[in-house]
């Protein structure tokens, strides 16, 4: 294969055909292509993007370079969420025993975190002896027997992105729309969903900050899911600012007990029932939002949500005492320290990438894919945008394991919030719903 060739063709604006791409990726995997050529291909792939047709075909082939989840002895319906990723954002924690208390099965796989964005993966290994790392055959048992397991990529499913990804993360190519929507749905679409609901983040503290550009993203892969038969539904919700008050593994695994013991912050909470909601419709377990809310409500009422999250605890080698008593087991912090208002007025901005950064110098988070994260450090964000505050008001909590962290991760936060004289606009927490029908705007329901 010329390899030159190819990258030539992309850098002048042509096209791949399917078997060249299918070809390449196979290559790449089996360390067959080096990366300095890969990582040429994603920045001419950055700037002159694909068509439908190569982003499909790239999709495939990353597909096709691994096994797949093989569900097909479940009679109910199999349906994951996959969020694109920001900062405080734990809906999947949540969402996956909910769910799955609902009656629908949850094969739900994460990722880690990666830049100022938490991973679901970090959060869940909080938990002393949590294993993420089930084989494809122990997933399928363990969603065959209790209707959910919570995984991380493993080398199973589709290695040819995930070397790809890696690759491209140490490249400045992640942000490209053909390129992200190829890697989401080649893992998706190994799941052997029946259903996916995608969580497309818009605002500061997105991947594609603009809603243009995330209604893009949206439509890219609900393409790709309704062409392989894979009924996909995206709805775009707010990453302005972090997501509930808990930033950090252990913080928000905290705050998602505490949500699923039915109380919590409510901006976290309508957007868990919003997707949640999605999720029964796709399985055909409610005809219309208000019936699937009642059904997730009910489910947080009873204790039932809470007891499937238990189950999983025990089934993946967690400390399940996390259930009943979150601090006895999660790791704390050493060092807490408040951040307070300098003046009074109303909280402007809560700028996420800049609370994401604090969580990095606090070791909390990642800049590599190889680094190792603190699960015990992190942010609490008690004062929103629009919130009145007094000169003296604590507007975060610092959960630090060094002093010199701690300062580092002050400057941060500092240069996050800003509080003025005006109230900031409002922003709708979940703005848009995007189908393989359309794009419909939702009426406005709240500031967030
Ligand atoms: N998440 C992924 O899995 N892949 C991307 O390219 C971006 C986010």
């Amino acid at each position: 294969m010329n390899v030159v060739a190819l990258i030539e063709r992309k850098r002048n604006g042509g096209e791949l055909a399917a078997d060249e791409l299918r070809d390449l990726m196979r290559a790449y995997a089996a360390d067959e292509v080096p990366d300095y050529q890969m990582s040429a291909l994603a920045m001419a792939i950055y700037f002159r993007g694909m068509t439908d047709a190569e982003i499909e075909a790239l999709t495939t082939a990353m597909l096709a370079s691994g096994r797949t989840l093989d569900l097909s002895r479940l009679t109910v319906p199999r349906i994951d969420k996959h969020s694109t990723g920001g900062v405080g954002d734990k809906v999947s924690i949540i969402l996956a025993p909910l769910v799955a208390a609902c009656g629908v099965a949850v094969p739900m796989m994460s990722g880690r975190g990666l830049g100022h964005t938490g991973g679901t993966l970090d959060k869940l290994e909080s938990i002393p002896g949590f294993n993420v790392r089930l084989s494809l055959e122990e997933t399928a048992r363990q969603v065959e027997r209790l209707g959910v397991a919570m995984i991380g990529q493993t080398g199973e499913i589709a290695p040819a992105d995930r070397k790809f990804y890696a690759l491209r993360d140490a490249s400045a190519t992640v942000e490209a729309i053909p390129l992200i929507s190829a890697s989401i749905m080649s893992k998706k679409l190994a799941e052997g969903l029946t259903g996916l609901v995608l969580d497309v983040k818009t605002g500061a503290g997105a991947f594609m900050p603009k809603l243009e550009d995330a209604i893009r993203l949206a439509r890219t892969m609900i393409a790709l899911g309704e062409r392989r038969g894979c009924p996909t539904v995206a709805l775009l919700t707010d990453m302005d600012a972090p997501l509930g008050i808990a930033c950090g593994n252990a913080l928000e695994m905290e705050e998602s007990i505490a949500l699923l013991r039915g109380w919590g912050p409510s901006d976290l909470r309508e957007v868990t029932l919003a997707l949640g909601a999605e999720m029964l419709m796709l399985a055909g377990k409610a005809r219309h939002e208000v019936e699937a809310r009642h059904t997730l409500e009910a489910a947080l009422a009873s204790g039932a949500a809470l007891e499937k999250f238990r189950e999983i605890v025990v089934a993946q080698g967690g400390d399940a005492r996390v259930v009943d008593d979150p601090r006895a087991v999660l790791a704390q912090a050493p060092i807490q320290w408040e951040f307070r208002a300098e003046r009074a007025g109303i909280v402007q901005r809560v700028e996420p990438r800049a609370i994401g950064r604090a969580i990095i110098a606090l070791g909390g988070g990642r800049t590599q894919v190889s680094d190792s994260v603190d699960p015990a450090v992190g942010v609490l964000v008690h004062s929103r945008p629009g919130a009145a505050v007094e000169a003296g008001t604590r507007l975060a909590t610092i959960h630090a394991r060094s002093e010199a962290s701690r300062e580092a991760a002050a400057a941060m936060v500092r240069e996050a919030f800003r509080v003025g004289d005006e109230p900031p606009a409002p922003r709708p927490l979940v703005s848009h719903r995007v189908t393989a029908r359309g794009v419909e705007e939702l009426t406005f329901a709240g500031a967030s």
